[in-house]
């Protein structure tokens, strides 16, 4: 049976694409950020997931405001990155897991999510960044993935129980696959960050500590917010915070931190890493 081995957490941020293709790792400003992730790679190099399922936001590549699904789900044999408009570099393409894939959709329908499945996809800064951020090599390692995508940008959004539900339903269908595969669960996105209008530039440290302890084994604190107030607590970009949510929900009851780092600001971003280990 597939098994879940544990969930990770990172911010997406553009600019980190930049920084990885200039290799700036080590600049004063970087450091810090960059300083984070080797612990949680080593974590991977000992777990050795088969399969990698991506919970991130489309930042308008491959759904446009015209087009917007609440949830939608990869099933296509690879995934193309491509840049909506940063000046990113575009890496290699991105293995998928299509059995699996329609595995998880056919069960997340049975349980009443309606979603939009993708039997070909782009992947943005989103998708992308996590990726090259755990697995910098990961176009020569066999590592699949499983895009689940979260409107987070043209509202209205869905809330952060539906979320987490949508993650537990997603956990279960992982659970139940018959083949041998070692998963891990992402959710890309946050911590708090406002990209634009009054409040651009918004970082909220308190709310982003609190919700890096919560997130861990209190997830249930989060169910009775609605997404307003955590858009007003995250800011507006701070919304994807959701993915953090669905990506936990597929996670077991108890979980143990590994690993964490948070850097304020990352562009304008509060950056924040976990590595959560999924109870057997
Ligand atoms: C930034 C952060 C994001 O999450 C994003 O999607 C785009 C830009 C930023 O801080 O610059
Ligand atoms: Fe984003």
């Amino acid at each position: 049976m597939a098994r879940i081995v544990g969930g990770l957490t990172t911010s997406h941020i553009p600019a980190i694409g930049n920084a990885i293709a200039k290799g700036s790792h080590d600049e004063p400003y970087w450091k810090s950020f960059f300083g984070g992730y080797p612990p949680v790679r080593e974590w991977l190099e000992d777990v050795q997931p088969d399969i990698a399922v991506m919970i991130y936001n489309d930042h308008g590549l491959n759904f446009f405001l015209d087009k917007q699904p609440t949830f939608a789900v990869g099933a296509a044999p690879e995934y193309y990155n491509q840049d909506e408009g940063w000046g990113l570099p575009t890496i290699a393409p991105f293995k998928g897991a299509p059995e699996l894939s329609w595995h998880i959709i056919e069960a997340l329908v049975a349980d009443e999510f309606d979603l939009v499945t993708c039997q070909e996809m782009n992947v943005d800064h989103g998708f992308a960044i996590p990726m090259q951020l755990f697995w910098p090599d990961y176009a020569e390692r066999d590592l699949r993935t499983v895009p689940v995508m979260i409107n987070t940008v043209q509202h209205p959004l869905p809330s952060p129980k539906r979320c987490y539900n949508l993650g537990r339903s997603l956990g279960r269908a992982i659970e139940a696959y018959p083949e041998d595969l070692k998963v891990v669960i992402i959710g890309t996105g946050g911590l708090s960050h406002q990209l634009d209008g009054e409040r651009a530039g918004f970082i909220n440290k308190e709310f982003d500590e609190m919700c890096m302890e919560k997130i861990v084994n209190e997830p249930e604190y989060f169910l009775d917010m609605s997404i307003h107030e955590l858009v007003r607590q995250a800011g507006a970009q701070g919304a994807e915070f959701i993915n953090w949510l669905a990506m936990r929900g597929a996670l077991n009851g108890n979980v143990k931190s590994l690993h964490t780092n948070y850097n304020i600001p990352i562009s304008n971003t509060a950056a924040g890493l976990m590595c959560l280990e999924n109870a057997a």
